[in-house]
């Protein structure tokens, strides 16, 4: 899979230069809870209704032509949550993965996973290898859950791995040591890293979310809460994107 700045060929809104979109947006869906608790409902009514937040955004992603987004929808932590919570957490991933099938064919977006999903239950891991397999060959949008994801777990993965291979190639252990060698033992291996990340909720916290791939990333954040983030937002976030100035540690005026 390869990743270039070319331009879409979806139009975005007038006010976004296509040519300068992010190649890869990474969300904290974060304030379902919240927005339940603001109308007495129970938190999974929450999660429900941000469900339509989700494919909104996959949507409109995929539209304006952005060729990755990485949606952090279980934590590691998250087990921590009442075991109904999490019940009915995984029983709304079965049920996104289940309707939406025929929408990510039809918009030819490519679903994969990071985390340690193994962990998962049965109908959600036989779900989620069902819409790899059918979807494994599109060319659009490449839609990564987040699931069972703890980003420190994967940077010990990865050590791990790469000790790995050191152990397998005496005498390599100096030439493999450096950081664009370590990103290929990560599970977002074959992903660019994201250019910007977003929080919803008002949180300013990354929560153990892809700390080594977002180094450089743009970080916004907004207080509007996950079940309410539409369109519209997303568009604010790629608008203020696009006015910030990335210098990756070079200076500006050189
Ligand atoms: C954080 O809100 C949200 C989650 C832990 C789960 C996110 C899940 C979804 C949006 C629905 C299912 C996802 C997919 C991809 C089908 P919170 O519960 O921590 O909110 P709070 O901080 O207000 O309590």
């Amino acid at each position: 899979m390869s990743f270039s700045l070319t331009k879409s060929k979806k139009s975005p809104p007038f006010d976004l230069d296509p040519t300068r979109l992010p190649q890869h947006v990474a969300i904290i869906m974060d304030g379902n809870g919240r927005w339940a608790r603001a109308r007495h409902l129970p938190r999974i009514v929450g999660h429900r209704a941000g469900v339509r937040s989700v494919r909104e955004v996959v949507r409109t992603c995929a539209e304006l032509g952005i060729k990755a987004l990485t949606l952090y929808a279980f934590s590691a932590d998250n087990w921590k949550r009442p075991p109904e919570e999490v019940s009915a957490l995984m029983r709304l991933l079965v049920r996104y993965l289940r309707l939406e099938l025929g929408e990510l064919k039809r918009q030819q977006i490519r679903l994969q996973t990071i985390g340690h999903v193994e962990r998962l239950p049965g109908a959600a891991k036989a779900w989620l290898r069902r819409v790899q397999r059918e979807t494994a060959h599109h060319k659009g949008l490449v839609l990564t859950l987040a699931l069972n994801y703890s980003a420190r777990q994967e940077i010990l993965d990865a050590a791990r791995r790469m000790a790995m291979q050191f152990k397998q190639r005496n005498g390599q252990v100096r030439k493999l040591l450096h950081r664009d060698d370590f990103r290929q033992f990560l599970s977002t291996a074959r992903l660019p890293d994201p250019d910007l990340v977003i929080r919803t909720s008002g949180e300013m916290r990354l929560s153990d979310f892809l700390l080594w791939q977002a180094a450089y990333a743009e970080l916004w954040f907004t207080p509007v809460l996950w079940p309410e983030f539409r369109k519209a937002n997303l568009l604010e976030a790629l608008r203020v994107f696009q006015k910030r100035q990335r210098r990756f540690g070079a200076a500006t005026d050189t």
